[in-house]
């Protein structure tokens, strides 16, 4: 239903929801979609909405991006590759960030390229350091029939075998689907995260029509613990009445 949701406004709420955090979190990392339509403008409203964050803020690509409009639009962070598919890596210590390029430009599936599969076992085999993975596009099917079939369908399995080599990845992150689930994948856990907009509803029929409601907008905050490792709260956008004391 075009112009129910003002995804910017909604974005700025987010924004909003994350400086209110106490302690802010290192970075903010957002899992594709950036754009609506890729286009240049798109993604100088997307910069001057996370210029108001005073943390990193990293994007992996989503199937609404366009690979050299992203790229040329934050140029300026260091963060994305000159040329090629938007892999990149950051030192974060005690954790590495591993952006991935599920992009397929004019399509809603993605897929993960044989160079993009190569740089995960690259950058892997590179350091022990425990990391967390973000790509668009989930490489599962979760029961949401739509969804599923725009999901990662090429790379998924490829993906799953090269962490099952490399136990050090806490988390596979990703988005697309507009609403949180979790699998085991590979010998780690890969999550789907909410939206900070609209959520897809929940409709596990294989015939459920593509349907989003206005269920609360949220995302995922990671908390590293040298000793128990990765923890992942989903916490809402919108203030909830309260606290109160017990
Ligand atoms: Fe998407």
């Amino acid at each position: 239903m075009a112009g129910l949701v003002d995804t910017n406004a909604m974005t700025d709420r987010a924004v909003d929801a994350l400086l209110r955090l106490s302690p802010r979190p290192d970075a903010v990392i957002v899992s594709g979609d950036i754009a609506e339509h890729g286009q240049p403008g798109d993604y100088a409203v997307a910069r001057r909405l996370f210029e108001r964050l005073p943390m990193p803020v990293y994007a992996v690509p989503g199937n609404h991006d366009r690979r050299e409009a992203m790229r040329a639009a934050f140029s300026d962070r260091a963060y994305l590759p000159s040329s090629g598919p938007l892999n990149f890596v950051i030192d974060a210590p005690p954790l590495r960030l591993i952006g991935l390029d599920s992009l397929v430009e004019n399509q809603g599936h993605g897929v993960l390229s044989a160079e993009t599969l190569a740089f995960v076992e690259r950058t892997l085999t590179s350091s022990n350091r425990p990391a967390m993975i973000f790509v668009h596009h989930p490489p599962f099917d979760c029961g949401i029939a739509h969804m599923d079939r725009i999901r990662l369908i090429e790379g998924a399995s490829e993906l799953e075998q090269i962490l099952s080599r490399h136990n050090q990845v806490q988390r596979v992150v990703t988005g697309h689907v507009h609403r949180p689930a979790l699998v085991r994948f590979g010998g780690t856990l890969c999550q789907i995260a909410p939206s900070v907009a609209h959520q897809v509803a929940l409709d596990l029929n294989p015939n459920g029509p593509p349907c989003f409601n206005l269920e609360p907008p949220a995302f995922l905050l990671h908390r590293w613990d040298d000793d128990i490792g990765l923890v992942t709260h989903m916490a809402y956008v919108d203030q909830a009445t309260g606290p109160f004391d017990f």
